[in-house]
C-alpha cells in the first residue's frame, strides 16, 4: 500500500512529509528508510518509546489471556491498574474512573462537578485545550471561532487570563460548579502556571465551594518529572483527568477522585463500554512499573534540565514549560523551525503559540539525543 490510500481518510489533519514504517527508543523509521529522532511521542503519548519489551509483553500476554470484558464483569487486571494508578499518584485519591480519552474523562469529571454543587458555570483559563467533544470544547479556549460546531455550549464557561491571580475572584463566585486548569497547558504552547496561581485557585475554590479540576491529559504520568503536576506545584485538586503517557499508546484515560467526589458516584452514574478494558488496564500497569523500575521520573528532569542548558541556541532564545513538555521560543515562526529540523531527520511538534516549538519526547530520551538537538539548531542558526 502506498500513500495514496490517504485519499480515504477524512482530510482533517495537515500531515508532515514523513511516512512511518517502524519505530524503536526513541526513533522512527520511515518508508524510504530514514531515521528520525522523536522529540514529539505522537502529541505527548509514547512516554516509554517504542518497542518497549515489558508494554508490548504485557499487552501480549494480556490478549491471550482475555482481551475483553466490561466493567460489569470484575477483572483483578482492572482493580490492579486503578490501584497502581493511585498509588503512583501519592496523592489523597480513592477512586479511579477508567474512560477511553482525555476529552472524555473531563466529561466525566464535570459531569461530577455539575452533580456535586447543583451550579451550573464552568471556569477555564485562556489558551487552554480539553478536547473535542460538546462539553470539553465548550471550555476549550477559542473553539468556538475556530471549530466548535455545535449550536451552543451546553453549560455557562467563562475563562481567565493565564496566571492573572487578580481575576480569580471575580470569576469563580457561588455560582462556579468547578474551575478546570491544565497546570501546565500543553496546546496553548507548554505554557506552565506556576505554583500562584494554581494555588490561589485552589483557595478560591475553597472559599466559595467550587471544585478544581487539574487536566493532566498531557503532563500528567510523569511528564514534568513528578507523578502529576499536582505533585510539583504541591496543590491538591479534586479531580484529576489523565491520559496519553497513561497507555502509552494503547487508547485510554482516567479520572481520579478524592473521596468527596467519589462519595456523589453512584450506581449507573456514569459509564462506558471500552473504558477500564483488560488490555488498557494491563498496560496501564506496565507503563507505572516501567517509569517506577526505570526511574524515569529522575530521567525526565535530567532531561529537561539538559535540554534548557544545552538548547537555547541557533533559532532559540528562551525556554518555557515543565519536565519533558518544554516550549522552545523561536526568533522566527516555530513551523520554520519544525520544518528545518525535520529535514535534520528531528521531530518535534508546533503549538497555539506561533513562536513555541514544543518538546514532548519519550521519557527514555538520552543525553546524546539532546547533542543532536543542540547540533541541529545550531546547523538551522538564527
Ligand atoms: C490537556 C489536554 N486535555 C484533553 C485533551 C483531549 O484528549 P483526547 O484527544 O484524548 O480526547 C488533550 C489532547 O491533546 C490535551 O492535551
Amino acid at each position: 500500500m502506498d500513500l495514496k490510500s490517504v485519499d480515504y481518510l477524512a482530510p482533517v489533519f495537515a500531515q508532515y512529509p514523513i511516512e512511518v514504517t517502524s519505530a524503536q527508543g526513541v526513533w522512527l523509521t520511515t518508508r524510504d528508510g530514514r531515521r528520525i529522532l522523536d522529540l514529539y511521542g505522537g502529541h505527548a503519548v509514547a512516554a516509554l518509546g517504542y518497542g518497549h519489551a515489558a508494554w508490548t509483553a504485557a499487552l501480549s500476554s494480556q490478549a491471550q489471556a482475555c482481551h475483553f470484558q466490561s466493567n460489569a464483569v470484575p477483572m483483578q487486571v482492572r482493580s490492579r491498574a486503578a490501584a497502581r494508578l493511585v498509588a503512583f499518584s501519592k496523592l489523597p485519591f480513592t477512586s479511579v474512573f477508567f474512560v477511553n480519552s482525555g476529552a472524555e474523562a473531563n466529561e466525566n469529571a464535570l459531569k461530577l462537578a455539575f452533580r456535586i454543587t447543583k451550579r451550573q458555570k464552568i471556569v477555564a483559563i485562556e489558551g487552554s485545550f480539553h478536547g473535542r467533544t460538546a462539553a470539553a470544547g465548550a471550555i476549550t479556549w477559542g473553539a468556538a471561532s475556530k471549530w466548535y460546531g455545535y449550536p451552543r455550549t451546553p453549560f455557562d464557561v467563562s475563562f481567565i487570563a493565564r496566571r492573572d491571580t487578580g481575576a480569580i475572584a471575580a470569576q469563580v463566585t457561588s455560582a462556579t460548579a468547578a474551575v478546570i486548569v491544565e497546570p501546565v497547558q500543553g496546546v496553548g504552547g507548554a505554557y506552565d502556571m506556576g505554583a500562584p496561581f494554581l494555588r490561589a485557585l485552589r483557595a478560591r475554590c475553597d472559599e466559595v465551594g467550587a471544585l478544581l479540576i487539574f487536566d493532566e491529559v498531557q503532563c500528567g504520568m510523569g511528564r514534568t518529572g513528578e507523578p502529576f503536576a499536582a505533585t510539583l506545584y504541591d496543590v491538591q485538586p479534586d479531580m484529576i483527568t489523565t491520559a496519553k503517557a497513561l497507555g502509552n499508546g494503547f487508547p485510554c484515560a482516567a479520572l481520579l477522585m478524592t473521596p468527596r467526589v467519589a462519595a456523589a458516584v453512584k450506581l449507573d452514574a456514569l459509564g462506558t463500554t471500552f473504558g477500564g478494558g483488560p488490555m488498557a488496564c494491563a498496560v496501564i500497569e506496565a507503563v507505572i512499573e516501567a517509569i517506577e523500575s526505570e526511574q524515569l521520573l529522575a530521567r525526565v528532569r535530567h532531561t529537561s534540565a539538559l535540554i534548557r542548558n544545552r538548547c537555547l541556541v541557533g533559532p532559540v532564545i528562551a525556554h518555557q514549560g515543565a519536565g519533558l513538555l518544554l516550549g522552545l521560543r523561536t526568533v522566527r515562526p516555530a513551523k520554520e523551525i519544525h520544518a528545518a529540523l525535520l529535514e535534520r531527520d528531528i521531530l518535534t511538534g508546533t503549538s497555539a503559540d506561533p513562536t513555541i516549538l514544543r518538546l514532548l519526547p519519550p521519557y527514555i530520551l538520552r543525553d546524546r539525543h539532546v547533542e543532536l538537538l543542540r547540533r541541529a539548531l545550531l546547523d538551522i542558526g538564527s
